[in-house]
Parts: C-alpha cells; sequence; structure tokens
C-alpha cells in the first residue's frame, strides 16, 4: 500500500477534493485527519471512515483562519498519532461577483481562507516536519492561479499567491527535507461549483480540452503521489490537474 503508516492531515477534508482525498490516502494504508469548520460533516464522515479502514480516521475542528485552532490542528495530531508525514492544504472557497461590488469584507475573507489560510497550515506543518526531517506538504491552488477569469479578482490574486508561496517555501524547506508542491485543478464537480450557472457552466466544460469536468477522486490522486514517497524528488511544482485546460486553445 502506497501510504501504509502515514500520518496525514487534510484541510477541508469533510467535502469534495479533500474527502476524496481522504478516502485515498485510507485506503493505500495512511491514518488521516479531517480537519474542517466545526459545521461541516466531518464528525460523520470521520466516524463511518474509521470504521471502515485500518487505518485510524479522526475529525478535529478546524478553520484555518485562526491561527490558535491551526497550531492545535497539528500538535494534537503529532501527539495522538505520533507525527505527520503528509498535509493537504485544500480548504477554500469560490467567489464571484463583479469586481466594482466587492467590498473589502469579501475580498479580504476570500484571501484570508484561501491564501492566508495555506501559510498557516504550512508554518504549523513545517514546525512538525523539521523536528522529524522529513515530510510533505501539498497546497491546493487552481488553473486560476495562472489563468486570469472574470469576476474573480480575489479567488485569482489568493490561488497565484498560493502557486508562487509554493514555490517560496518549497526551496526554503528542501534543506531540512521537506517538500512543498501545489496541485492546480480545473473545474471539478463539487459543491463549491454550485454557485455556477449552468449557461456559465457548459461554456466552462467546453474550455477542458478533455471536454468534461474533473472528478474529485481525479484530483485525490494527484495529492497522493505528491504525498507519497513516489514523488522524492519533485518539490516547487505545480501540478495542473485540468484536462489540459492550461494547455493552450484547440
Ligand atoms: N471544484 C473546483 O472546480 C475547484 C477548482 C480548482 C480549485 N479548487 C480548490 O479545491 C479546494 C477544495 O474545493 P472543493 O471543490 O472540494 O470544494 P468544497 O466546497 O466541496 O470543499 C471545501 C471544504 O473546505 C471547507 N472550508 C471552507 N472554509 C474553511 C475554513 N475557513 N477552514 C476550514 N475548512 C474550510 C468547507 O467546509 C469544505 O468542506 C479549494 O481550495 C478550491 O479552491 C476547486
Amino acid at each position: 500500500m502506497r501510504m501504509q503508516g502515514k500520518r496525514v492531515i487534510v484541510t477541508g477534508g469533510a467535502s469534495g477534493i479533500g474527502l476524496a482525498s481522504v478516502e485515498r490516502c485510507l485506503e493505500e494504508g495512511a491514518s488521516v485527519v479531517i480537519a474542517d469548520l466545526e459545521s461541516s460533516d466531518g464528525s460523520a464522515r470521520a466516524a463511518a471512515l474509521d470504521a471502515r479502514h485500518t487505518g485510524r480516521c479522526l475529525f478535529k475542528a478546524c478553520d484555518v483562519t485562526d491561527t490558535a485552532q491551526v497550531d492545535r490542528l497539528f500538535a494534537e495530531t503529532e501527539s495522538e498519532l505520533g507525527g505527520v508525514d503528509a498535509v493537504f492544504s485544500n480548504a477554500g472557497i469560490g467567489g464571484i461577483a463583479p469586481s466594482d461590488e466587492v467590498s473589502d469584507e469579501e475580498f479580504l475573507r476570500i484571501i484570508d481562507i484561501n491564501l492566508n489560510g495555506v501559510f498557516r497550515v504550512a508554518r504549523a506543518a513545517l514546525r512538525v516536519m523539521y523536528r522529524q526531517g522529513s515530510g510533505s506538504i501539498v497546497n491546493c491552488a487552481s488553473i486560476l492561479g495562472v489563468f486570469g477569469q472574470s469576476q474573480t479578482a480575489a479567488y485569482t490574486a489568493a490561488k497565484g499567491g498560493v502557486v508562487n508561496m509554493t514555490r517560496a517555501l518549497a526551496i526554503e524547506a528542501a534543506p531540512k527535507g521537506v517538500r512543498v508542491n501545489a496541485i492546480g485543478p480545473g473545474y471539478i464537480d463539487t459543491p463549491l461549483l454550485a454557485e455556477l450557472d449552468d449557461e456559465l457552466l457548459q461554456g466552462l466544460i467546453g474550455l477542458h480540452p478533455l471536454g468534461r469536468l474533473g472528478r474529485s477522486e481525479e484530483v485525490a490522486n494527484a495529492f497522493l503521489f505528491l504525498a507519497s514517497n513516489e514523488a522524492s524528488f519533485v518539490t516547487g511544482a505545480h501540478l495542473m490537474v485540468d484536462g489540459g485546460f492550461t494547455a493552450g486553445k484547440s
């Protein structure tokens, strides 16, 4: 099994891409912490998955906008599982609105979850992983980390920040045995897409050369690769899982 004995934290692990990643890691022998909002389905999901797998599946309530909660997540995981081998910094929200109508509060909220939250998680992970001398951090970016799209100023700014912050962290952490990578999903069929109307969604599907939305498991498989020892010489990468979206126009 590719993740036998590994200890993994997935933020935003109660839904969509995060939940699929939790399930794939459990199938491959890991113990996994679902870190998500108190109001999420994480507690019930973890209980059901824990009963079905040999590795542990725990839920820890954690809002990535709160430094104390993020630091507690890592301290508790280290004490209960004995360490942290891999982290998927996946918690995130969407945000589509005309830029001339976006309030400071809404802009800053998207940045605080999608960019600052990724930094808070990485910082806490590095502290544990430096002590271990090993670890893999994977940040969830997006095609919108490298492409622009109308009415997504805060989201694209945050995801672009995640892509380049990943490179900076990778260089800094490499001498201490820690790898840091990002994944760039195209449009993936998850609850996050609920805010898109059908006409917009059909147009977006047409921008993927493979001609469909991605599935959460397809992103989870990329996380599994980057988290595992199979990616032992991969750091600072932004691995696109986008059905060819960023390859160019036909
Ligand atoms: N679905 C897509 O098309 C797509 C495309 C590119 C990138 N992404 C990225 O993938 C990641 C996962 O998105 P998804 O599509 O699975 O969405 P989702 O809405 O299904 O899941 C997101 C999860 O993050 C959690 N979350 C939200 N705010 C949080 C906070 N402050 N603290 C902790 N957890 C929080 C939610 O409770 C939820 O469980 C996000 O970073 C998103 O930006 C998604």
